[in-house]
C-alpha cells in the first residue's frame, strides 16, 4: 500500500516552495521507486479565504489520515487584523495540538559552500551539524493558570511552567533515538539550579540514559548553553530541551548557519508520524515573484523521507542533490554573495531534479 503525503501549501511563498517539493517527490515516484501518493489541502489564510476557517475539518481529517504532512507557510499582512483565534497561524497551532506533534526537530547545518553566510568566524562554524529537539506542546507556553489580573491592586501577569514525567520521557526518547542515528552525543538543557520543573526534567533524562548506554548524555544550564552555542557550537551533536528554551536556542543555532531559506524542521508525534516545514514564514515581501529559496522545503522533504516514511536512501539522495547544487554555485537571492548570479525558485527546483538525475 502506498504511503500518503499531504501537502499544505498555505500562504505567500508557501505554495511556491511546496510546488518544488511536489515536483521532487513526483520525480522520486517516477524514477526512484517511491510508493507515495500526494494530495493537497487548505490551511492558513488560503483556507480562511475559501472556508472562513484557518483549519477546516476536511484538512484536519486529511492530516490525520496521512502518513506525513508537508507544510509551506501560513500568514500575511492581509489577515493581521483578525482576532488571534481566527488568524492563519491558528491553523498551524491547531494541527500541532490536534496531532499531538510534541517533538520538534531542527537541524542547523552549515554547508561549506555557504560558510560566508554565518554570523560567526569560519573556523568556529566550519562543518557545523547539530540538531535541536524542542518539546513543542507543553511547558510554559501551555501551562495553566495563565493571564493578567489585579492582585492587591497591582496588575500582575503570570504563566505556569509545568511538565509531567510522561511528557518529558516521550521527548527524551525521541532525542535519544535521534542521537543513536547521529553522533551519539546528547546534551539536555535545563535550568535545574533554579526551576523545579527542570530538576524533574534532568532526573528523567538521566534515567532514560540507562536505556541508551551508547549515547553520551550531558546536562547544561540554558544560559551556559546559549553562550556555548555561540562560543563553540561544534561541541554539540543533539540538544534536547523544553518548549521555551528550545524556541530561543533553535533560532540562535539557526543564525549560525546563515540563511533562513536553508532551514528545515520536523514535528513528530509518538508514532513518528510528522509534519515537516521550512522554518521560514510566508515572506510576503517576495511572494509571487519566484525569488523564494525552496531548499529549506526540499530539506524538510528529506527529513520526512527519513523520519516518517522510512525512505533513508531517498533522503540521503535528496540531501546529496541539494549539496551538489550548492557546490555548483546555484544560488537564490538569500544565499547569494554580492555579484553572484541569482536564480529563481523554479530554476532551483530544476537544478535539484537535475542533480538527482545525475546521481
Ligand atoms: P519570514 O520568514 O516570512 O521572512 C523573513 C525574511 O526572510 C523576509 O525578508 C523574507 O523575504 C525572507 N525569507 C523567508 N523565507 C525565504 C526563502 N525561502 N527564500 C528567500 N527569502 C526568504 O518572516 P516574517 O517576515 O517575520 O513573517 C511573514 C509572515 O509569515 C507573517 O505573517 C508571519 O506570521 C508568518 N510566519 C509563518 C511561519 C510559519 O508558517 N511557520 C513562521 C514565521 C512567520
Ligand atoms: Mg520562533
Amino acid at each position: 500500500m502506498s504511503q500518503e503525503v499531504l501537502l499544505l501549501p498555505g500562504d505567500g511563498i508557501g505554495p511556491e516552495v511546496t510546488a518544488q517539493a511536489a515536483r521532487v517527490l513526483d520525480w522520486m515516484i517516477d524514477h526512484a521507486d517511491l510508493d507515495l501518493e500526494l494530495s493537497e489541502a487548505l490551511v492558513g489564510g488560503a483556507a480562511i479565504e475559501a472556508t472562513g476557517e484557518p483549519l477546516p475539518d476536511a484538512t484536519l481529517k486529511a492530516a490525520r489520515e496521512a502518513d506525513a504532512i508537508l507544510l509551506g507557510a501560513v500568514g500575511g499582512p492581509q489577515w493581521d487584523s483578525l482576532p488571534m483565534a481566527q488568524r492563519p497561524e491558528k491553523g498551524l497551532l491547531g494541527l500541532r495540538a490536534e496531532l499531538d506533534l510534541f517533538a520538534n526537530l531542527r537541524p542547523a547545518i552549515l554547508y561549506p559552500e555557504l560558510a560566508d553566510a554565518s554570523s560567526l568566524k569560519a573556523e568556529i562554524v566550519a562543518g557545523l551539524d547539530i540538531l535541536i529537539v524542542r518539546e513543542l506542546t507543553g511547558g510554559i507556553y501551555f501551562g495553566q493558570p495563565r493571564g493578567v489580573e489585579e492582585r492587591n491592586g497591582v496588575r500582575t501577569g503570570f504563566n505556569t511552567y509545568v511538565y509531567s514525567e510522561p511528557e518529558i520521557e516521550r521527548v527524551g526518547r525521541v532525542a535519544f533515538e535521534t542521537a543513536m542515528k547521529r553522533g551519539k552525543k546528547l546534551c539536555s538543557v535545563d535550568k535545574a539550579n533554579v526551576l523545579e520543573v527542570t530538576v524533574l526534567w534532568r532526573e528523567v533524562m538521566t534515567r532514560l540514559a540507562a536505556e541508551y548506554p551508547e549515547v553520551e548524555l550531558s546536562h547544561m544550564y540554558v544560559d551556559n548553553a546559549a553562550m556555548q552555542l555561540v562560543r563553540n557550537p561544534k561541541q554539540f551533536d543533539v540538544i534536547v530541551t523544553g518548549n521555551m528554551f528550545g524556541d530561543i536556542l533553535s533560532d540562535c543555532a539557526a543564525m549560525l548557519t546563515g540563511s533562513i531559506g536553508m532551514l528545515p524542521s520536523a514535528s513528530l508525534d509518538v508514532n513518528g508520524k510528522g509534519m515537516y516545514e521550512p522554518v521560514h514564514g510566508s515572506a510576503p515581501d517576495i511572494a509571487g515573484t519566484d525569488q523564494a529559496n525552496p531548499l529549506a522545503t526540499l530539506l524538510s522533504v528529506a527529513m520526512m523521507l527519513r523520519h516518517s516514511l522510512g525512505q533513508i536512501d531517498a533522503a540521503d539522495r535528496l540531501e546529496r542533490a541539494v549539496q551538489s547544487v550548492l557546490a555548483a554555485d546555484h544560488r537564490t537571492g538569500d544565499i547569494a554573495a554580492t555579484g553572484e548570479t541569482v536564480i529563481g525558485t523554479q530554476a532551483m527546483g530544476d537544478a535539484v531534479i537535475a542533480a538527482l538525475q545525475a546521481q
